[in-house]
């Protein structure tokens, strides 16, 4: 087995092992995947200050996210179809939160189902919820959610409308995938990939076959889900969805010092800022660009954590410097559970946890919660150059 040393190996590995129509889903943006590129490439333009003849015995990366301790302030962000990226991914993944001590959260458009990962594991996992038109089934998930025990809600904004992703609509994504010549042909190449699909039950939607109404098989799932993500989910609907929770929530996709606003007035206890990781919004800032307004706007009130492009333990220690209490990884993790299952993710944690705590000690630091502006060398403007055009008045 070869050596990781970073999350790249884990990639190399991932591309070889899984299907390219999942592969090519989890590997993409929406349109010109300029945001997709950008969320990466920007944490590569803040630069880091090193100190030296600075005591760097004892550090710690241990935090709090929305109360709860973890081992480093990185969390597992909802993916839908993980366990399309290997057999059971969803219960694997969060397995290897649980032992790493850190937050799993477990999407809507999960494959394994909450009953699944929550009879599997002992940790309380957060789940992910979409809002749908039908209310019931949404209810539903929200009692489903209570009843297995989650601590938190991760409510997502940001996918009232599907961005389009070029390769999904010509790879014919599905779960299971569609028997053509093309996926057979890639399929006979995925041999691993297969036989531990092949000893699983779970291969479609475990949160919604069988529990939506009308929803009894996958092969009406697509057209489910393009008609039933709600177009009129709104603040008034999101104070709903917070009442009837009753629990922690976090909103997910906030980009804007605005909408910021408005999730503190709605109370919630952590905004994620985030793009989908490029997925939605082509042209929107990256994530790492957008937060420091963000912070500005909110950062004394609320808890604010953010997503998109972290590939290292490097961009983490950058998104808790410019302020962020927590960071979530999506790809990051998936690249590791493709390549190598619950080993890839604890091995995808300890590559980010140690080039986390080697960076902070060469930065003149011993735990996370001292990391702040003065630990970055950033460009002028890298927060500020792009300006709302207002219309005159
Ligand atoms: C393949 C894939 C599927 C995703 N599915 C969901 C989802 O079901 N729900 C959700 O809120 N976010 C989803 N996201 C977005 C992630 O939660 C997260 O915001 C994003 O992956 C962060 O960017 P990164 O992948 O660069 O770390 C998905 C992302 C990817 C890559």
């Amino acid at each position: 087995m070869p050596v990781i040393t970073n999350i790249d190996d884990l990639h190399a590995i991932y591309k070889r092992r899984v299907p390219k129509m999942f592969y090519d889903y989890c590997e993409s943006g929406s349109w010109t995947e300029q945001t997709f590129r950008d969320n990466e490439s920007d944490f590569a333009e803040i630069r880091l200050r090193q100190r030296v003849a600075v005591d760097m015995e004892g550090r710690s990366t241990r935090s709090t996210m929305i109360g709860r301790e973890v081992a480093m302030p990185v969390a597992l962000a909802p993916v839908g179809l993980t366990g399309m990226q290997h057999a059971d991914g969803e219960i694997l993944a969060a397995k290897a939160a649980e032992k790493f001590g850190v937050p799993f959260t477990l999407s809507t458009m999960s494959i394994c189902s909450i009953e699944d990962v929550a009879a599997r594991t002992k940790a309380p996992f957060w789940f992910q919820l979409y809002v749908m038109k039908d209310e019931e089934f949404v209810d539903n998930l929200i009692g489903r959610a209570k009843a297995a025990g989650c601590d938190a809600l991760v409510l997502t904004l940001d996918l009232q409308i599907l961005g389009q992703r070029h390769k999904d609509l010509k790879n014919g994504l599905s779960a299971p995938p569609k028997l053509t010549p093309a996926t057979i042909a890639n399929l006979l190449t995925k041999v691993g990939w297969g036989l531990e699909m092949s000893k699983t039950t779970r291969r479609t939607f475990g949160n919604i076959v069988g529990h939506a109404k009308g929803v009894t098989d996958t092969s009406s799932l697509s057209s489910w889900t393009a008609e039933q993500f709600d177009p009129r989910l709104d603040w008034s609907k999101i104070a709903r969805i917070k009442e009837k929770w009753g629990g922690k929530l976090i909103l997910k996709g906030i980009l804007d010092a605005e909408d910021a606003k408005m999730a503190l007035q709605v109370g919630a206890d952590a905004i994620i800022v985030s793009n989908h990781g490029g997925r939605q919004l082509d042209g929107a800032l990256s994530s790492i660009r957008m937060l420091p307004a963000i912070m500005e706007a909110v950062g004394s009130e609320i808890e604010v954590h953010m997503d998109g492009g972290i590939r290292s333990g490097q961009d983490v220690l950058k998104a808790l410097a410019l302020g962020a209490r927590g960071t979530y990884i999506g790809r990051a993790f998936i690249y590791g559970l493709g390549a190598r299952g619950q080993q890839g993710v604890e091995e995808a944690l300890e590559v980010i946890r140690k080039e986390l705590d080697t960076t902070m000690a060469l930065c003149g630091e011993k735990h996370v919660h001292d990391l702040g502006p003065h630990n970055l060398l950033v460009p002028k403007g890298f927060a500020g150059d792009w300006d709302r055009v207002e219309r005159n008045a």
